[in-house]
């Protein structure tokens, strides 16, 4: 394991900031990430953990140990006739491991396929999309105290998955590791080839889009060719313009709220969701909440497309922002507030970031 210092960062993260780390190292398995730890504990200073760097804005130079995880492995538990496990270590990269299981013909992460990012990072934010979250197939992971160097393994339960949240966001943010995750997905060799019964396409646009494709009777391949079909053509490729995906939240409002909003706004689409009181800290008997399309209500305050200097809203998909160049973080946080703000005045709705401010 090499020691840099004075590393810039920018090569580490989708936002592409200029910001610079005070020590930078690439643990690249778990016995060389607990040797670390030690080391680490002997001379204490602020630890960041990086994986794919695609859920970040970096707002100044990390005084620091920035911890970059390239730990790799995939080990796959024959469990039953249904089902496969398959532990995968916390620094492999999220896309190729979905390509992986959908070659195999195990179904669950085809939805979320493209996602940019690490394993490790997947269940910290409990990613989502188009109908699926990765909180449904995870069955353990695996993470180690920062301080202690004690390892445990939680069970998805103990993981407190919500919208965008697990307890790695919460009361762990921050204190651990995370250096494998164990999932469980349904083996479709074994089940009839006329069975959809596990296909998740209820997202609207996967219909649209596999109708386009003139696939009548999809397979998982083909779900994973049309989300990342989607995907290409909504979202901004870091590699081309550099972004963080979605930079906030789509929030959830009690349903007295959005009646108000819907006589006022009658557009504005809503969506029940039946939610986890816990994970939102309400106190409500009543736990169907409104998910709101951040999207929407970014685009009707007039920012989608907006540009300043190098600093923008997506044109495509509002809820990214988006670092055309050289902009700066106060640039890209100030577009925030400003975002934020509007909105709040507009709808009464405060918009709460996603990505992770440092
Ligand atoms: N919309 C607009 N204007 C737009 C785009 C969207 O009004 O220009 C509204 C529409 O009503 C649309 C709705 O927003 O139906 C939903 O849009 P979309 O399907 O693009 O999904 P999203 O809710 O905006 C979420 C995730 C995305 C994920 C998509 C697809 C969050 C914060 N974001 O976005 O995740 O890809 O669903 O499932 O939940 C990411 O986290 O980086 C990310 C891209």
């Amino acid at each position: 394991m090499h020691l840099d210092q004075k590393i810039s960062l920018k090569p580490f993260h989708t936002f592409g900031m200029e910001v610079e780390a005070r020590y930078f190292i690439e643990p690249r398995t778990k016995e060389e990430i607990l040797t670390l730890l030690n080391y680490r504990n002997m001379i204490h200073m602020p630890v960041l953990i990086l994986g794919g760097g695609s859920n970040l804005l970096f707002t100044k130079d990390f005084d620091g140990l920035v911890i970059r995880i390239k730990s790799k492995g995939i080990e796959v538990h024959e469990s039953d006739q249904d089902y496969v496990r398959i532990t995968v270590q916390a620094g492999e990269d999220w896309d190729p491991f979905v390509q992986f299981c959908v070659e195999r013909r195990w179904a669950g992460l085809e939805n979320l396929s493209l996602i940019p990012g690490t394993v490790g990072a997947a269940p910290i934010q409990n990613i989502g999309a188009y109908g699926v979250e990765v909180k449904e197939t995870i069955e353990s992971v695996h993470f180690v105290e920062i301080d202690s160097g004690i390892q445990k393994r939680f069970t998805n339960d103990e993981c407190d998955f919500g919208y965008r949240e697990s307890i790695f966001k919460k009361s762990l943010k921050g204190k651990i590791i995370i250096l494998d995750v164990t999932f469980r997905l349904l083996k479709t060799s074994a089940i009839d080839i006329s069975n959809q019964e596990h296909l998740k396409l209820d997202y609207g646009l996967i219909r649209e889009e596999l109708w386009m494709m003139n696939i009548t009777r999809p397979g998982i391949s083909d779900v994973r060719e049309a989300v990342c079909a989607i995907r290409r053509r909504k979202l901004p490729d870091p590699a081309k313009v550099a972004n963080a995906g979605s930079f906030f939240k789509n929030p959830f409002i009690p349903e007295e709220q959005k009646n108000v909003l819907c006589d006022r706004f009658p557009s504005m689409p809503w969506y029940p969701e039946q939610f986890d009181v816990k994970n939102v800290g309400l106190n409500s008997d009543n736990p169907v909440m409104f998910k709101i399309p951040a999207a929407w209500l970014i685009e009707q305050c007039g920012w989608k497309g907006h540009r300043e200097g190098d600093a923008g809203v997506y044109p495509d998909q509002p809820l990214v922002l988006v670092n055309y160049g050289n902009a700066g973080c106060q640039q890209i946080l100030d577009l925030m507030k400003r975002i934020i703000d509007s909105v709040s005045d507009r709808f009464g709705i405060i918009l709460e970031p996603e990505v992770n401010i440092h």
